[in-house]
């Protein structure tokens, strides 16, 4: 099955600073697909070179088999690009606002209505579409960005970052929204430098960092890079010394550690599931009084591969 993006090769460089360095994926018709990485790191760039608002150095992109360098019109047409920030029109209402992007991307006129109300369902703002924008939250001016990128039937939605700076409630709104496309079928090129969406969003993840993608694969294959055991933690009250070496002898540790006079830090695979047998080997010896599984996750991963953290 050919691929509904496609890039390979891309690099940007501004000056001195080598924005994007030979950066190349492939996000297969209906695939949730995410780019991971901190601040500075060439999401938004490497995106603007995805959707034809900037000329790579070097490299290619095509969308549905066209290809964006020779044929801009007709790829740019299967792409649905939500940028963080659209200007729409405060005195306008929603529905106004989508009708006024539909103009703009010329659908027809006779489909517009129809259209804009089914967006305006896609999104979750129905009820609320007769209202003016300068009585939205910030969530949802960005629902009606995503609303507008929806408008022409787009094959992929490219979203940038599109839950920074928005509530709660509208964040959840946006990835459920995101969800539900994805669910129907849409393509889809999540970028955040939130690790909790990408997981909850995405079959795929690509680590940017400085330019390069430095790993790509589902969830689970990053996870794994950095082994598959957990952390167990524990907090003892007793003969810590004795019931220390009990614990390393329980069928599954792989490692244990002191951590401090009444702490000891333990890896095993399925930490969740070994606590009761952890608890019965130190009967007699002590008592546990605290306890944390922590299971990889991707942070673990970034930091692992690149040496930082995700959060600035
Ligand atoms: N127009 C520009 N001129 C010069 N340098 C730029 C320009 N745009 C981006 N850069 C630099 O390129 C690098 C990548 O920036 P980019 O905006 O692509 O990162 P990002 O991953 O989108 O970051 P953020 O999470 O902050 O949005 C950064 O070092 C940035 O300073
Ligand atoms: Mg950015």
């Amino acid at each position: 099955m050919s691929a509904t993006l496609s890039c390979h090769g891309l690099s940007k460089r501004y000056g001195d600073v080598v924005a994007v360095r030979d950066v190349g994926f492939s996000i297969a018709p209906g695939e949730a697909y995410g780019l991971l990485g901190p601040n500075g790191a060439g999401k938004t760039t490497t995106i603007s070179m995805l959707v034809g608002l900037l000329r790579p150095d070097s490299g290619g992109v095509t969308v549905g088999g066209v290809d964006l360098g020779r044929e801009p019109l007709r790829a740019k047409a299967k792409i649905g690009y939500v940028p963080q920030e659209i200007a729409l029109y405060p005195e306008l209402t929603g529905r106004e606002n989508l009708r006024f992007f539909g103009r703009l991307f010329g659908l027809p006129r006779k489909q517009l209505a129809g259209r804009v109300a089914e967006v305006l369902e896609l999104v979750g703002l129905t009820d609320r579409a007769d209202g003016k924008l300068d009585t939205y939250s910030g969530g949802m001016k960005r629902r009606i960005n995503i609303g507008a990128a929806l408008l022409h039937r787009p094959e992929i939605l490219i979203l940038d970052e599109p839950t920074v700076g928005v509530d709660p409630q509208s964040r959840k709104a946006i990835l459920d929204g995101v969800e539900h496309l994805v669910a129907e079928g849409m393509a889809l090129l999540y970028t955040s430098h939130y690790m909790e969406e990408v997981e909850r969003v995405c079959d795929r993840v690509a680590i940017i960092d400085h330019g390069q993608i430095v790993a790509e694969g589902t969830r689970q294959e990053l996870v794994a890079m950095v082994g598959s055991a957990d952390k167990i933690e524990l907090v003892l009250d007793g003969d810590v010394d004795a019931a220390f070496a009990k614990l390393r002898t329980v069928e599954g540790v792989l490692e244990a550690a002191r951590t401090g006079d009444s702490s000891v830090r333990l890896l095993a695979e399925g930490g969740r599931y070994l606590l009761p047998a952890l608890i019965t080997a130190v009967e007699g010896y002590a008592t546990v009084t605290a306890t944390e599984v922590i299971e990889p996750d991707l942070e673990a991963t970034f930091l692992h591969l690149t040496g930082s953290t995700l959060r600035d």
